[in-house]
C-alpha cells in the first residue's frame, strides 16, 4: 500500500490572491525516496509545510493528504499531533529556528526522544548522544550543553537530522538537509540517510538543490516550478532522459555545481577525514 499520497494539494495566499503552490499530485512508496527539486522559490519547501499542516493562517490550503491510505483530517491540531515525530518527522531546511532558544540543545534532544519513544530521560541523552556520534558530532557530551546560538548553523543542521533518525519515523522529510554542510560532512550526512533507510526501512521525502545527492537517494522525482509539477517519475529515466525542457536545464546545469560533492562520494578509498565537531562550533 501507498505509504504517502498527496492529491492535488494547492496553496492560496488569501492576502493578495496569488496561488503557491498549483495542484500538487505524487507519493510516496515505503522503503523508497521521493526526491523534490527545482529552483528557488519554487515550492519545494511550502509542500512540506502544507501536507504537514505547517503553514501560516493566511494561506489557504486545499487537497487531500493520504496516510497508509487513510486522509489525514484538516483542522484537526491533535490528530496532526499525533502523526508529527515518529510516522512523520521533519528536518527543517532553517536549522536555528527548529530549536527553541531558551533550551540547552541536550534538553531538546531529550524531550523529543522522551515524548516520541516513551522512553526514560536517561535513556533518551544515551540515545542522542550515540546518534550524534553517528552524524560526526564526538564531542556530543559537550554539545549537549549548549544553547543553539553557541552552535554554528552546520552543528544544529546536524543536531536535527540525528534527532529525527533517532527516532526512526516512518516518514522522514528532509527539506535541504545538507546546505549547512561543507562537501565531506554532505558525504557523512547522505550515507546516514541511506543506512537509515536501509536498516530501518524509513521513507524518505527529500528536498534538495544539489543534484549529485538525489541521484545517489531517490528512486523517483518529483520537479518543481513556479508551485507546480513539471515532472515526475522514476529517477534514472528522469536523469538520463529527461522530457521537459527545464528539467533538462537543471540536470545539466546542477550536475555540474555537484561535482566536488560527487568526487567526494564517489572516491573508493576515502582518506578518514577525521572532522572534529568543535571546529564547527
Ligand atoms: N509564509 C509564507 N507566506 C506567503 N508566501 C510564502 C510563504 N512562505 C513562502 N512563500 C512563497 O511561496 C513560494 C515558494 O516558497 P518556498 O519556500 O516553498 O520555496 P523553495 O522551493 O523551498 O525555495 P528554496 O529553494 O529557496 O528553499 C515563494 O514565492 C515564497 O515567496
Ligand atoms: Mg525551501
Amino acid at each position: 500500500m501507498t505509504l504517502l499520497k498527496v492529491e492535488n494539494l494547492s496553496v492560496t495566499d488569501l492576502r493578495n490572491g496569488e496561488r503557491i503552490l498549483h495542484g500538487l499530485t505524487f507519493s510516496l512508496e515505503p522503503n523508497s525516496c521521493l526526491a523534490i527539486v527545482g529552483e528557488s522559490g519554487s515550492g519545494k519547501s511550502m509542500t512540506c509545510k502544507a501536507l504537514l499542516q505547517l503553514t501560516n493562517p493566511w494561506l489557504e490550503v486545499k487537497g487531500s493528504v493520504y496516510l497508509h491510505g487513510k486522509e489525514i483530517p484538516k483542522n484537526n491540531p491533535n490528530e496532526m499531533q499525533k502523526i508529527r515525530g515518529k510516522k512523520i518527522s521533519m528536518i527543517l531546511q532553517d536549522a536555528m529556528t527548529a530549536f527553541d532558544p531558551l533550551y540547552t540543545i541536550g534538553y531538546q534532544i531529550e524531550e523529543t526522544l522522551c515524548t516520541n519513544l516513551k522512553m526514560s530521560k536517561k535513556a533518551a541523552q544515551a540515545m542522542g548522544i550515540e546518534a550524534m556520534n553517528r552524524m560526526g558530532i564526538y564531542d556530543a557530551k559537550n554539545v549537549i550543553k549548549k544553547y543553539p546560538h553557541q552552535l554554528s548553523g552546520g552543528m544544529l543542521q546536524r543536531c536535527m537530522i540525528a534527532i529525527a533518525m533517532a527516532i526512526e519515523p516512518d516518514i522522514m522529510i528532509a527539506d535541504e538537509p545538507t546546505t549547512a554542510l561543507d562537501a565531506i560532512n554532505q558525504r557523512d550526512v547522505v550515507e546516514q540517510f541511506e543506512l537509515l533507510q536501509r536498516t530501518t526501512g524509513t521513507a524518505i521525502l527529500f528536498i534538495s538543490h544539489d543534484l549529485g545527492v538525489v541521484q545517489r537517494l531517490a528512486q523517483k522525482v518529483l520537479v518543481m516550478k513556479e508551485g507546480s509539477c513539471v515532472e515526475y517519475g522514476d529517477a534514472n529515466q528522469i536523469f538520463r532522459r529527461p522530457q521537459n525542457d527545464y528539467t533538462r536545464y537543471l540536470v545539466e546545469t546542477r550536475m555540474a555545481l555537484s561535482q566536488p560533492f560527487r568526487k567526494i562520494m564517489d572516491r573508493e578509498e576515502v582518506e578518514v577525514v577525521n572532522v572534529k565537531s568543535a571546529e564547527c562550533i
